[in-house]
């Protein structure tokens, strides 16, 4: 039986899960492929670390090139993370014609133009289906099995970090910092979260996703995002109370000739699919115009969900199924526009006095915010009270006119929150 030789860049997380699942199911991916796939070298940074999958000592390099420059090996896996060397490595292999798989959506939304372009040139495949979603095969469901439709929506949940959070946050009550603690400790985020918990993982991902289904390279730099850092939990329980949940969500939508993207917390209803999507779970919902609403469910990160995504791409090689190619995705084809006009969550902190609702009331009143509902609490022991507003759909900007206004009232101790409501 034929061999098809991978040279593996990195043995991490992903990396281990690929080697086991190469082991376990060897049968029945040589069922498949009906060729035998060998871990011919692997990069690593230090050679002396103890790692979980049995490999022979000789098998590890820190030379790269050892890997790029090797005649035998055909497929190259990318899976050492991050801009630089990876980007270097990927080059060098794709312009030596090896296939590329890779996991490392912070490159590809990047440089992922310029290196498919290199990919097509050399006439081999740059494949990425681990970089959005870890084990949901969400890359070839937009772009092979749903390829007759033209996309209007896609909205995901594709950071299981910030999700692990908020739904600590939403059902066992804990603090922001507590559950980023509780994230940690399970290994969910890392020693420094700021690029899951700011909103850039899932800005990575929604380039790659809206690329690939509007046929359009979009740029990380085009996505208004935010974070989750700024979510307390009396915006969990206002959430609640009103019926939704609030997840990070990362979304584009297109209609005529505009595509809107944004990374940004939100209420979705309770009762939307979204809603449900609990702990460090992903999913993304997409709405084609012949196949209409449809949602992805699975596990986003991990070493067997992630390292099973990466082998179905090298299937895929080894099948040789066609898969389009950069020069069809069109640089200009939309326009990119920023309007957020969406329904807002607004909550104040407010000197407790007759009035205040009024004043308020009438700066949304003057810049066309109609609103949806009030809800005026209690007030705190300290004569201030908490004061929340539901809008209807307006665009930001009107938003952000009325609030500097009103940021100016001696009555206003602190606009609190805004919060996108989304109602699907
Ligand atoms: P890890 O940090 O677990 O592993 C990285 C590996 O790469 C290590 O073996 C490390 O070597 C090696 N490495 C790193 N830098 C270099 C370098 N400069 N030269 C040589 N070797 C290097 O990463 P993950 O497996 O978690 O992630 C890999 C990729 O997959 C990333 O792009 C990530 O974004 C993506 N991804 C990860 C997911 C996950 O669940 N972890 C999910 C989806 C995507 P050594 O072991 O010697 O230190
Ligand atoms: N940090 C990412 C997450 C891991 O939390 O979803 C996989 O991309």
């Amino acid at each position: 039986m034929k061999s098809i030789n991978l040279g593996i860049l990195g043995m991490g997380t992903v990396a281990s899960g690929l080697i086991s699942i190469i082991e376990f199911n060897n049968t029945k991916i040589v069922g498949n492929i009906d060729k035998q796939l060998v871990i011919s070298k692997v990069l690593v940074k230090d050679i002396s670390k103890k790692r979980s999958v049995n490999l022979p000592a000789d098998t590890y390099t820190t030379d790269a090139y050892e890997i790029i420059n090797n005649k035998d090996i055909q497929i190259i896996v990318e899976l050492i993370g991050g801009i630089n060397p990876a980007y270097e490595y990927i080059r060098n292999a794709l312009n030596n014609k090896k296939h590329v798989v890779t996991a490392n959506k912070a490159l590809l939304a990047t440089h992922g133009e310029e290196l498919e372009q290199l990919a097509h040139i050399n006439g081999v495949r740059l494949m990425y289906e681990a970089s959005v979603g870890g084990g949901i095969p969400i890359i070839n469901t937009i772009t092979e099995n749903l390829s007759a439709n033209e996309f209007e929506h896609i909205a995901g949940i594709i950071n299981g970090t910030t999700n692990y959070i908020l739904t600590q946050m939403t059902e066992n009550g804990l603090e922001y910092e507590q559950a980023v603690k509780e994230a940690q400790r399970l290994g969910f985020a890392e020693a420094d979260p700021s690029s899951d918990v700011d909103g850039d993982d899932a800005a990575y991902k929604i380039a790659i996703l809206s690329s690939i289904a509007f046929d359009q390279r979009i740029s990380v730099s085009d996505i208004p995002k935010e974070g989750i850092t700024k979510i307390s939990k009396e915006d969990i329980i206002y959430a609640k109370e009103l019926g939704y949940n609030i997840k990070l969500l990362a979304s584009a939508s297109k209609s005529n000739n505009e595509i809107e993207l944004r990374v940004h917390p939100a209420f979705v209803p309770s009762d939307h699919p979204l809603s449900t999507v609990k702990n460090e779970f992903n999913a993304v919902f997409l709405k084609g115009n012949a196949v209409g609403e449809i949602m992805l469910y699975g596990k986003g990160a991990g070493s067997l969900p992630t390292g099973s995504a990466v082998l179905n791409d090298i299937v895929s090689i080894v099948k040789n199924e066609s898969r389009k190619y950069a020069e069809s995705i069109n640089a200009d084809k939309y326009k990119i526009v920023n309007r957020a006009y969406k329904k807002y969550y607004i909550r104040f902190e407010v000197i407790d006095k007759p009035g205040v609702l009024a004043r308020i009331a009438s700066v949304f009143g003057k810049n066309n915010i109609s609103l949806d509902s009030v809800v005026q609490r209690q007030k705190n022991g300290n004569n201030t009270a908490p004061l929340v507003f539901i809008t209807h759909d307006i665009e930001r900007k009107n938003i952000d006119n009325a609030l500097k206004e009103i940021s100016n009232f001696d009555c206003v101790i602190q606009i609190a929150s805004i919060i996108v409501v989304e109602d699907f």
